[in-house]
């Protein structure tokens, strides 16, 4: 198997690298380095510094390292950015992700996996409720958008060019190498402040001081374990939610990690933040029944906030 993992310098990219090469394929990573860095890229995978909007390069990408298979991470994945530049968030997450899939039905990929979002694609997920993939999206952020216009474009190749694609919805991923300097990835931004004594803040999901959004956590093992299963044709499914199906509140996750790090930092209140969904859930079933029992979020969070540790430490 040769897997090509465009974005495989990022958080999720980098583990799905390692989980194939684990496997003992040959991976290749394709990647701008605009929020991933070198240092994650294997060193046994093959880098490609290409930019995905450039078709050129994705050509000469393909060219070179001649996958059998890839899993398409690459993307602009902050929801904030998208509002406030919707043309970029489109020229990388759609117009980007058409040159992959081009390149792939140039190359005669046989299977190709895309990154979407089951955080931002079904909106506000009424209490008492789960999103399956029966659930009408409700795109209401660009990003949404345009993560949904991809999935659109990818049953087009399925019928037109007969490619094999699987669209992975992801819930909120968290995990070792998560970037605890962007705006989105609370834990890794809850272990790094505890770590370094500061204080941490709960946005309110309705009125400040209340528990605050919910959310479904999922761990990056899992989501790594998912594209492998994808690649190797296991889940026969187009669509697939990745996620627990179990509710966390941020303030039940910040209680785990104050535990898990021995921390005792203050903990603040602020009020609603605009545009956040209040509460994001999956119906995550199939992928239960698909690929065994998810992680539970209390074992995954330790795991994270030792790793979050260690780098401090070291
Ligand atoms: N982290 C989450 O909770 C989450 C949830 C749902 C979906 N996703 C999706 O999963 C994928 C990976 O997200 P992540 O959290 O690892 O983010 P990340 O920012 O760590 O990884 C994205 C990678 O894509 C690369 N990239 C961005 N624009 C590029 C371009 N034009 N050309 C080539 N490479 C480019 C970046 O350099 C980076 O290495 C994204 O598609 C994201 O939308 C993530």
């Amino acid at each position: 198997m040769r897997l090509l993992i465009t974005g495989g310098a990022g958080f999720i990219g980098s583990h799905i690298a390692e989980a194939a090469l684990a496997k003992g394929w040959t991976v290749g990573v394709l990647d701008n380095l605009s929020t991933g860095r070198r240092e994650n890229v294997p060193p046994s995978a093959t880098f490609l510094h290409s930019d995905i909007r450039n078709k050129a390069e994705v050509e000469a990408a393909f060219r070179e390292f001649r996958p059998t298979v890839v899993s398409h991470q690459a993307a602009q994945a902050s929801v904030a950015i998208s509002v406030r530049e919707p043309q970029l968030d489109a020229e990388i997450n759609i117009l980007g992700s058409l040159n992959i899939m081009q390149a792939s039905v140039a190359h005669n990929v046989q299977r190709l996996v895309f990154a979407s979002t089951g955080g931002a694609i079904y909106g506000e997920v009424p209490d008492g409720t789960r999103a399956s993939i029966s659930t009408a999206p409700v795109p209401v952020s660009p990003y949404a958008c345009s993560k949904f216009a991809t999935e659109k474009y990818l049953e087009c190749f399925r019928t037109e060019h007969h490619l094999k694609p699987t669209i992975l919805r992801y819930a909120n991923v968290y995990g070792p190498r998560q970037d605890p300097h962007g705006e989105a990835g609370v834990v890794a931004i809850f272990c790094n402040r505890m770590l370094a004594g500061e204080a941490i803040r709960i946005n309110a999901r309705r009125s400040i001081g209340d528990a605050g959004c919910v959310r479904d956590y999922v761990y990056i093992d899992d989501v790594a374990r998912a594209n492998i299963a994808a690649l190797e044709g296991l889940i026969p499914d187009p669509i697939l939610n990745v996620g627990t199906g179990r509710e966390t509140t941020t303030q039940e996750l910040a209680e785990c990690l104050q535990k898990e790090l021995g921390s005792r930092v203050p903990v603040t209140f602020s009020e609603r933040r605009a545009g956040d969904v209040e509460r994001s859930l999956l119906d995550a079933d199939r992928m239960a029944e698909l690929l065994g029992a998810p992680t539970d979020v209390h074992a995954g969070l330790a795991k994270t906030a030792a790793w979050f540790k260690a780098q401090i430490t070291h």
